[in-house]
């Protein structure tokens, strides 16, 4: 039996989210926690027919840790897209203010009521975030290394999507899927796109440079043409449910997956990090290998050119101030 939460489950991203987790079949128990809705949203969801059980929890006031102790109990997985998102003109540290709050108050929950869960953070600033769930997880004494995760999964679809349009649609995303994939951070130029011997395809630095921009800066069009209304939710509920489908598999059948995922690295088995990586920062968006217990492996992509490697240097830079953020969240700036 596997039981998902989604927390933030009536959002922009919540609710298609939701919608695509009640039509997957290895999900025996879903359940949706929002502050706000979640019992329509689960009203309206539960009349699809199929097997799963749905269950939605608004809890009744501020002090209520009773409702969310339901909804978390059991839990194999626990998907995080709670927190506010960007309006034109703002950066994702911009809402660090209130998601840096959020995110910790929910992942104390979590860390209480289904402390072996698999955990995955979608809210913003990604790069501050993940280590705030991760100290306040250590403060709890039930931090696992081996599942906690930064989703910077639309990162990677972004680059399928945008990479395919520059090479007019020649190559089908699906082949690009296993082929290309964005490294770093979440947020502008701590994202690395690396596209391996795509590279040969760009003539002129100006295309190249053109399609890097356009992946580091994807949120920002989105923000941008949804003119005040949010950011991205429809692709970003897709990308969450590509990384969470592929994550079920290991839950459940205890397959051996691939993913790409912001974690915490200076924890876990690695193999090829260069020393540019592991001297200056414990996180950074990197392919793994996860089994039922976790990940398994964290590995650096296989070839980079001179342009990539300074990218992930220039990364490993912003990766860092950000974490330093989320860990002085915890604990207070020295
Ligand atoms: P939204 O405002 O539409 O939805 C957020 C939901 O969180 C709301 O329903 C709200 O009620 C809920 N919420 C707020 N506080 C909560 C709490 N304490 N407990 C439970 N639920 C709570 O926003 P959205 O468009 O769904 O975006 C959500 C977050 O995801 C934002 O921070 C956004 O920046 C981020 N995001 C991340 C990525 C990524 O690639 N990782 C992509 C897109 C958006
Ligand atoms: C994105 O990449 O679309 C998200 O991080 C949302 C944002 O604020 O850009």
């Amino acid at each position: 039996m596997v039981k998902a939460t989604i927390l933030g489950a009536a959002g922009g991203i919540g609710q298609p989210l939701s919608l695509l987790l009640r039509l997957n079949k290895k999900i025996d128990e879903l359940s949706l926690y929002d502050i706000v809705n979640t019992v329509g949203v689960s009203a309206d969801l539960s009349h699809i027919p199929t097997p799963q059980l749905i269950k939605g929890y608004v809890p009744k006031d501020k002090s209520d840790n009773e409702t969310i102790k339901i909804a978390l109990q059991g839990s194999d997985i626990v998907i995080i897209p709670a927190g506010i998102p960007r309006k034109p003109g703002m950066t994702r540290d911009d809402l660090f203010k209130i998601n840096a709050g959020i995110v910790k108050s929910l992942i104390h929950q979590v860390g209480i009521n289904c402390p072996n869960a698999f955990i995955c953070i979608i809210s913003n600033p990604v790069n501050s975030t993940v280590p705030i769930a991760v100290e306040e997880l250590k403060k709890l004494g039930v931090y696992n290394p081996k599942k906690v995760f930064g989703i910077t999964t639309l990162d990677n679809l972004r680059l399928e999507q945008f990479l395919s349009d520059s090479l007019n649609n020649k190559v089908s995303t699906t082949d690009l899927y296993n082929d290309v994939l964005t490294i770093g951070g979440h947020s502008g130029d701590s994202i690395v796109p690396v596209i391996n011997s795509w590279n040969k395809n760009f003539n002129d630095n100006e295309s190249y440079d053109k399609l890097i921009n356009r992946v580091q800066f994807g949120g920002d069009e989105v923000v941008k043409a949804k003119d005040g209304k949010g950011s991205a939710t429809l692709s970003m509920a897709t990308a969450a449910y590509r990384f969470v489908d592929n994550l079920l598999d290991a839950i459940k059948f205890n397959k051996i997956i691939k993913e790409v995922a912001f974690v915490k690295i200076d924890e876990l088995e690695t193999f090829k990090l260069p020393f540019f990586i592991t001297k200056h920062t414990q996180y950074f968006s990197l392919p793994i290998t996860i089994d039922q217990e976790g990940i398994k492996l964290v590995e650096f992509p296989g070839y980079l050119t001179e342009k990539e490697v300074l990218m992930t240097k220039h990364a490993v830079e912003k990766v860092k101030v950000d974490v330093s953020k989320g860990f002085n969240f915890v604990h207070g700036s020295k």
